[in-house]
């Protein structure tokens, strides 16, 4: 499992950059971690790493911003706000399953079961001044995303802790 240490705000978004440069055709990703963890963060250096241009806007509200990617789409969830998980539906989960090549789940808790099964949980949680990210893969994909992951940092991305 991936562990890496992110100092600042400006590692989690080179991290989101490394998950962009190495993502699989279609997958689901989901962002674990307490409020100001970093998961927006993340997620929104993965969007500009593929090349969304423009403002990305935080889905605190609106539950879901979908942007146009070059293989598909992405979508960015954040479902903190859900009040229960029957609401999922009224944001068209059957098309999106199908326009969707990225997932991007802040919140996945809150979605049960209708959401779809990640491929990559990455969990981030404070250390120090700044986050450890855990990331665990949950699929064939995911696994492989992994290992390009790690191949492409040189293997740094392997942390000494939070491997058990
Ligand atoms: N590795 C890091 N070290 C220190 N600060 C960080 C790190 N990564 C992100 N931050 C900062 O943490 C703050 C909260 O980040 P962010 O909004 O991404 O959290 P979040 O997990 O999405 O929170 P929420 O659950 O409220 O949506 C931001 O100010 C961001 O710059
Ligand atoms: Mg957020």
């Amino acid at each position: 499992m991936s562990a890496p240490f992110l100092a600042d705000a400006e590692a989690t978004a080179a991290l989101g950059a490394r998950l962009a440069a190495t993502r699989p055709t279609r997958a689901v990703v989901h962002l674990e971690g307490e409020l100001g963890a970093g998961k927006s963060t993340l997620a929104r250096a993965l969007l500009r790493a593929l090349g969304v241009m423009g403002t990305i806007r935080s889905p605190t509200y609106t539950l879901i911003e979908r942007y146009a990617l070059p293989d598909g789409e992405a979508a960015h969830l954040d479902l903190y706000r859900l009040g229960d998980a029957g609401e999922l539906d009224f944001l068209g989960m059957d098309e999106l399953q199908d326009a969707a090549a990225l997932w991007l789940v802040e919140w996945p808790e809150r979605g049960g079961t209708a959401l779809p099964a990640p491929d990559l949980v990455i969990r981030l949680r404070w250390e120090a001044e700044g986050r450890r990210a855990v990331l665990e893969p949950r699929s064939v994909l995911g696994q492989d995303w992994i290992q390009r992951l790690d191949a492409a940092a040189g293997g740094s991305t392997t942390g000494t802790s939070g491997s058990t």
